[in-house]
């Protein structure tokens, strides 16, 4: 069967991810300032450097990153698979006086795009964890890169997802208990609302309900096959990339490593995977969370994966029952250091699935609310810088 692509999903369900008019200067502003904090604070690439640079924005949608690079001086290349976007796009780029900082607007899928130049900056964000050929996409992104360029992926990471399938899952057992199969019309909304509303409501700068709940939650992407990780990104980059920075961050280098340390790029990339894994648990929860050993912190996490790959598929027959994660996985957690009231919403929420009808559950849910309210570190960026050029100067010195 054929599966669904994201700009397919989009249209037949009329979602434009994007969060603002940017054509008013005010929203612009505040979104610049939002970008500036992911790009300089957390990624550490200074936008500065970017005025006259070629940048790929593959994916670009109706262009809100895109916009703040244009305001940067950098040179566009927009891509996108959806011929829609281009409109709005169009529009607020001439409306901030920005049109001659676009190089080529292409309308193509990421699969079958090939670059026309060299970038030192390329971008997809937003949807390239959901094609089938992202690690091709990856690859060819690379090589498009100048020497010692940039390349900025987000994605949904595998294990910080876990507090979003858990939503999901109550939202997809909720509706089947009502008998709902329109995920996407009024009464699932407000059963979304009655779940869910409370705390979405609390996220920093929360997008409208129904956009979240229809591109977050009913999404056919929230399952486990297209969520992604740094460790997986690096690995198929095959050695040509190296891990550079990432929000949530999974690589500091030590106050005290001194930088005469040089270390090569397998071996920092090495460094950046490990870092992953030992903060894998931090990003189910959204915060620091220590285990009585490093063995029982990697088992929770191969646990955790198991149990979201066993939930993936239980997401398209909700009316089953729900599988859980194993008495291990309950074991670890209770030599971790996650606080007791987490610890026993969890259970509540597993015990909530044996209700059957939706006030019985609404009711059983109750003391699982811990488990709605918190949010873990599901959404990540990562960018690598482009390795081959260090490569091949270590082997032209090293040439007699
Ligand atoms: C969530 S939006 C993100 C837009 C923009 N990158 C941003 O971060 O603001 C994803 C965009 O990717 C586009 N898209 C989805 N699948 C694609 C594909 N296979 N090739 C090219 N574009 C795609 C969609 O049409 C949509 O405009």
């Amino acid at each position: 069967m054929k599966r669904l692509s994201q700009f397919e999903f989009y249209s037949a369900h009329n979602i434009f991810p994007s969060r603002v008019s940017l054509a008013e200067a005010e929203a612009l502003e505040k979104y610049a300032a939002v970008r500036r904090s992911l790009y300089e604070r957390h990624l550490h690439v200074p936008f500065g450097l970017l005025r006259g640079q070629e940048v790929l924005d593959l994916g670009c949608g109706t262009g809100d990153s895109a916009l703040v690079m244009g305001l940067l001086g950098a040179r566009l290349t927009l891509v996108d698979a959806d011929p829609r976007v281009f409109e709005s796009l169009d529009a607020a780029f001439a409306s901030h006086g920005l049109s001659g900082q676009i190089t080529e607007r292409v309308v193509s899928r990421a699969e079958a795009y090939r670059p026309a130049r060299r970038f030192s900056l390329a971008m997809a964000e937003g949807y390239l964890f959901t094609c089938e050929d992202r690690d091709r996409v990856l690859r060819t992104m690379l090589d498009a890169l100048e020497p010692d360029g940039l390349m900025s992926v987000s994605f949904p990471d595998e294990l910080g997802s876990f507090m979003e399938f858990l939503k999901k899952a109550a939202f997809l057992r909720a509706c089947a208990l009502r008998d709902i199969d329109d995920l996407f019309g009024d009464e699932a909304a407000q059963i979304g609302e009655a779940l869910l509303g409370r705390s979405q409501a609390s996220l920093p700068n929360p997008r409208p309900f129904r956009l979240w709940l229809h591109d977050c939650i009913c999404s056919p992407f929230l399952v486990l096959r297209y969520c992604w990780s740094a460790p997986a990104i690096i690995a198929a980059t095959m050695r040509g990339a190296a891990y550079y920075s990432s929000s949530p961050s999974i690589l500091e280098v030590d106050r005290l490593d001194w930088y005469k340390n040089v270390v090569d790029v397998p071996a920092w990339n090495a460094r950046a995977v490990q870092g992953y894994a030992d903060r894998s648990a931090d990003f189910v929860f959204g915060m620091p969370v220590r285990f009585r050993t490093p063995r029982l912190a990697a088992r929770f996490a191969g646990n955790t994966r198991a149990f979201l790959a066993k939930l993936s598929n239980w997401f398209d027959t909700p009316f089953r029952a729900l599988p859980r994660p194993k008495a291990s996985w309950f074991a670890a957690l209770a030599d971790s250091d996650v606080p007791g009231p987490t610890q026993k919403a969890l259970k509540a929420y597993f015990a909530a699935f044996g209700a059957k009808t939706w006030p019985e559950f609404g009711r059983a849910l109750k003391p699982a609310q811990a488990v709605f309210d918190l949010w873990g570190k599901s959404y990540h960026y990562l960018v690598l810088r482009r390795a081959e050029h260090i490569r091949r100067l270590t082997r032209h010195r090293a040439a007699p």
